[in-house]
């Protein structure tokens, strides 16, 4: 079970750390054109290896990808204070023109798992550069945890069971599905109701502008965010990894919407299997609808 980290940055060994402390796989190779990055990366992460699972870590040339089952991508640049998701795309879609083919060939097995931001547009690219390639993009699994995460703080219940999905672009355009929340297996304003919970309008604004506004947040007090994401990836690989057939709002190219985004999808070994469109009320379908102009707009100021 061998996995590939692409980018030695926060997040890529974040993922990578995560990995090794969760087991999520047995061999675990890290690369990036900084290779004195990686070399130290791994080395620090490989030293959490025999406290934890024995995970086998190393770094090298693209070239020791050879074998991977998934290769996590994070290499690029990330967003500075201020400064959104899609601004990154300029910069990051040249770096993917030149990277994607090369991490392809030289792991033909993988699934690539995309997070680099914006990571709906580079999933499309990547897709596009990649035809017939398992690509998928981390897309709003960490949204959709963090929207878990503040829901449940909100119930006083274990996050774990909120089932919560942020649809759309991962970034500013997303949208909160609160017609498809339930707090153990419950729909969340029945539950808020039964533990005497306010649960009105402005409550509800309130989170979703805290689980819009998080990594702004963090970027404004620590100029980057890793640790939720790097377990998000950890989590999907491992899922790829096992065919767990787990569903998890991840971004692939989705036809009826002409671009990549987030939707409550079914992965397995092979990536994506299936796609399930959540019955949305009418603001959140047209709120879906103006995400995907969103990133469709973003996207054509590409030169093809
Ligand atoms: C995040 O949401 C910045 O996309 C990154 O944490």
């Amino acid at each position: 079970m061998k996995v590939g980290v692409v980018g030695a940055g926060l997040v890529g060994a974040t993922a990578a750390y995560a990995m090794v402390l969760r087991g999520s796989c047995s061999e675990l190779i890290l690369t990036d054109v900084d290779t004195a990055r990686a070399t130290a990366e791994a080395q620090d992460i490989a030293h959490a290896s025999p406290v934890t699972h024995g995970t086998r870590v190393s770094s090298g040339p693209l070239e020791d990808l050879a074998g991977s089952r998934v290769v996590i991508v994070a290499a690029g640049a990330n967003q500075q204070p201020g400064e959104s998701r899609l601004e990154l795309l300029g910069r990051n879609a040249e770096i993917f023109r030149e990277l994607l083919p090369r991490v392809a060939a030289a792991a033909p097995d993988a699934v690539l798992l995309i997070a680099t931001n914006p990571v709906d547009l580079l999933t499309d690219l990547t897709a596009r550069l990649l035809p017939g390639r398992a690509v998928l993009g981390s897309g709003t699994v960490l949204d959709s945890a963090r929207l878990r995460w503040l829901t449940a703080q909100h119930a006083g219940v274990d996050a774990t069971h909120v089932h919560a999905s942020v649809l759309g672009e991962h970034g500013d355009s997303e949208v909160i599905a609160w017609s498809a929340v339930t707090v153990g297996g419950v729909p969340v304003d029945a539950f808020m109701t039964a533990r005497k919970r306010p649960w009105t309008p402005e409550i509800r604004a309130q989170i979703e502008a805290d689980t819009r506004g998080a990594a702004a947040a963090i970027i404004g007090g620590k100029r980057a965010t890793y640790y939720g994401i790097g377990a998000a990836l950890a989590r999907i690989t491992e899922r790829i990894l096992g065919d767990r057939r787990a569903v998890l709002t991840v971004s692939v190219p989705t036809p009826e919407y002409g671009v990549s985004l987030s939707l409550p999808r079914v992965v397995g070994a092979a990536g994506v299997l299936d796609t399930i469109v959540p019955a949305l009320d009418n603001a959140e379908a047209r709120a879906l609808t103006a995400s995907a102009d969103v990133l469709r707009a973003a996207r054509s100021s590409l030169a093809e």
